[in-house]
């Protein structure tokens, strides 16, 4: 099965589908349920802090080993270090991305069945959105619907295949996205009692941080940006020559960030005017948003739907552009190792994500209580993946870059071949020999042993 490779036609098409990538539930869902969880804004700066000095570096390094090597993310460390564990730090990544997509799911198909149900009107006029929540999510089959239809739609962008799938989906998604959020923000800091939510994002408290709030602010840049699994190694190995690196990554850190922050500006404001808690959970968005919409808008409920119809489609295609990267890490792999087409490796990978994704499904319903290490499958994937083997992934990408590959391939990479100047990569090696390993190390001994850093 000869296949071409494909690559990604234009700059803006790189930078675009790897924020759209970065961008998806991670930040409109899980950022701002992990803000209110973890007492608002000084978890923001420590998650900010993270962003700059631990997920920008891994981000540069996946795009360097990406592009350097040329394949998918298990290859290419057998490709650069023959015989030799590195291509443990690969396949970890490929495990992680299956877990992510099928957890992720689950909440992509809520997004999609909210999406709906505002469509049709059926959103608006309830009187308790947290009890229609909870009988959604524990139904015995309707979230499973949702779960596998998602994971269809995004079975059928990736098997379309790089640029006329993948690329293109992003170009046309990410400006429609970027312009519905900040529509969104005007509407949502202009709602009466707004200050109270702006102060819980922007007034830090650091009397709140524990190594807990640490611990999930890294765990959240990792997931946020995509980084430590190898979904930007697969995405990189499709750019051209002359792509910069550096700036692509950064452009995608601040775009990603952005949206995390002003998804913050649009969640919290409206929760605190109609005097809900910021600390929901999961079901911040779908519970608390619904009641805000109907309340803000009793006046003029088309208003409330219009409001509602817009922000779960967001929420849809920012969904849809993150969980074709993860579909993305395993199709390249199984596609290019069995050499198979990308359509039958793509079914593989649908398949057993659909498997897993029923299986978190259920987790909030009838498999409640099926724990393993005290969580249900949805909250054991989270955790495992977001906290532990991103980070952990995040380790061997920077000590690969920093001491395995050679400094000048590195270069070469960061400058295009001496094209493009870089007078910042001695600070990028810093980073990712020492700072980058010795801190996540760091954070993972004090969450695990406590109160070690402070
Ligand atoms: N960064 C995505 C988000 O914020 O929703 C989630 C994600 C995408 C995680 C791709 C991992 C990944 F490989």
């Amino acid at each position: 099965m000869n296949e071409e490779r494909g690559h990604f036609g234009s700059k803006i098409g790189v930078i675009l589908a790897s924020a759209g990538s970065a961008v998806g539930l991670g930040n409109i869902w899980r950022f701002p349920t992990e803000t209110g969880k973890n007492g608002g804004a000084a978890f923001i700066l420590i998650y900010l802090f993270f962003v700059l000095i631990l997920a920008l570096p891994v981000m540069m390094s996946e795009f360097v080993i990406g592009r350097h090597s040329r394949t998918n993310t298990v290859e290419a460390y057998r490709k650069l270090a023959p015989r030799t564990p590195w291509v443990l730090v690969g396949l970890m990544g490929v495990l992680c991305g299956f877990l992510v997509l099928s957890f992720y799911s689950v909440v992509a198909g809520w997004t999609l069945d909210y999406t709906l149900l505002s469509l049709t009107g059926a959103l608006s006029g309830a009187t308790d959105y947290g009890a229609s929540f909870d009988a959604f999510v524990t139904h015995p089959y309707r979230p499973v619907i949702f779960v596998l239809l998602f994971l269809l739609i995004t079975h059928v962008i990736v098997a379309k295949g790089v640029e006329s799938g993948i690329e293109k989906f992003s170009k046309l998604m990410m400006p429609l996205l970027l312009a519905i959020i900040l529509l969104l923000v005007v509407l949502s800091v202009t709602m009466p009692n707004a200050s109270e939510g702006l102060t819980f994002l922007l007034q830090p408290d650091f009397s709140k941080v524990t190594p807990k709030v640490v611990f999930s602010a890294m765990g959240q840049a990792f997931f946020s940006l995509s980084v430590g699994l190898g979904c930007l190694v697969t995405y990189s190995s499709y750019f051209k020559k002359d792509t910069p690196l550096a700036s692509s990554a950064l452009n995608v850190c601040v775009i990603d960030t952005l949206v995390a922050v002003l998804a913050g500006f649009i969640i919290f404001p409206t929760v605190f005017s109609v005097g809900m808690q910021p600390d929901a959970g999961p079901g911040l968005v779908f519970v608390t948003l619904p009641n805000v919409f109907n309340q803000a808008f009793s006046d003029v409920p088309w208003l409330g739907d219009i409001f509602s119809i817009l922000f779960y489609l967001l929420l849809l295609l920012a969904a849809l552009t993150s969980s074709i990267s993860m579909h993305e890490i395993s199709t390249a792999f199984i596609r290019e190792k069995f050499n198979m087409s990308r359509s039958r490796a793509a079914w593989i990978v649908t398949g057993v994500c659909g498997v897993l994704g029923v299986c978190c499904s259920l987790s909030f319903g009838p498999w409640r209580d099926v724990q393993i290490f005290g969580m249900g499958f949805f909250d054991l994937f989270d955790f495992l993946t977001a906290k532990f083997f991103m980070p952990l992934g995040g380790i061997g990408i920077c000590l690969f870059v920093g001491w395995k590959m050679k400094k000048q391939a590195v270069r070469d990479e960061l400058t295009n071949g001496g094209t493009l100047r870089m007078p910042l990569l001695w600070v990028f090696l810093v980073l990712v020999r020492f700072v980058v390993p010795v801190f996540i190390g760091l954070v993972f001994v004090n969450e695990l042993f406590g109160n070690v850093l402070f």
